[in-house]
């Protein structure tokens, strides 16, 4: 049986109960490791990772999170970009969006658009406590496959390419704190109104957990 509409991935229980999945913490080999591709993105096993990858995200507050992250070393993320989180309006003449619903990207690619990089807090699940400035590119064009195993193709700005940045640097093992290029600003979640009483990052968000 297939669950057509997304929103079944979420709201179909009955067949299957969804679990909250243990996260692996920064210093777990799998965090290291370059995950290997899907090969059937319509596998039932892919379909019931993504369920419990969504239970476990929404369970931590967090904001995307990638299957190596619960153990499975597969090329599987999944994220979300709230317009509160956004910080950016979409830029109506290119439509690279800030936002993003809740989406399931499989064996993604990233094409960076342009050379702007901008600074920005971010979290993980795997680093918990601690928040990093990172640099990212602000527009991105994300390809990949979604859970039908259909192609998706966006264009992405600010927040949302930073989450999907954020995510796929995950399968290939890497963390956040390694593309800090100040490690000065490697901090504790606690002491960010430091930070915010310098005045130095304006786009600092304390609700603002990533994965
Ligand atoms: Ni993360």
């Amino acid at each position: 049986m297939r669950f057509r509409p997304f929103t079944d991935l979420v709201f179909a229980p009955i067949f299957r109960l969804m679990t909250i999945r243990k996260i692996a913490r920064m210093g777990h080999p799998i965090l290291t490791q370059v995950a290997e591709p899907v090969t059937d993105p319509t596998a039932p096993e892919i379909l019931d990772l993504v369920r419990d990858m969504i239970e476990t995200m929404e369970d931590a507050n967090g904001a995307g999170l990638a299957a190596p992250q619960v153990y499975v070393p597969l090329r599987v993320v999944i994220f979300q970009a709230p317009a509160g989180r956004a910080g950016a309006e979409i830029d109506a003449e290119e439509e690279y969006d800030p936002t993003a619903p809740l989406t399931v990207l499989i064996n993604p690619e990233i094409e960076q658009v342009g050379d702007e990089v901008e600074l920005g807090w971010e979290g993980c699940l795997s680093v918990p406590d601690l928040r990093g400035l990172v640099p990212r590119h602000r527009r991105i064009i994300y390809r990949g496959l979604d859970i039908d195993g259909q192609s998706i193709e966006v264009r992405a700005q600010g927040f949302h390419a930073r989450v999907v940045q954020h995510e796929c640097d995950h399968l290939d093992g890497m963390l956040y704190p390694q593309r800090m290029p100040d490690m000065r600003a490697l901090i504790f979640e606690s002491e960010v109104q430091h930070w915010l009483a310098e005045g130095s990052q304006k786009e600092t968000d304390d609700d603002q957990n990533f994965s």
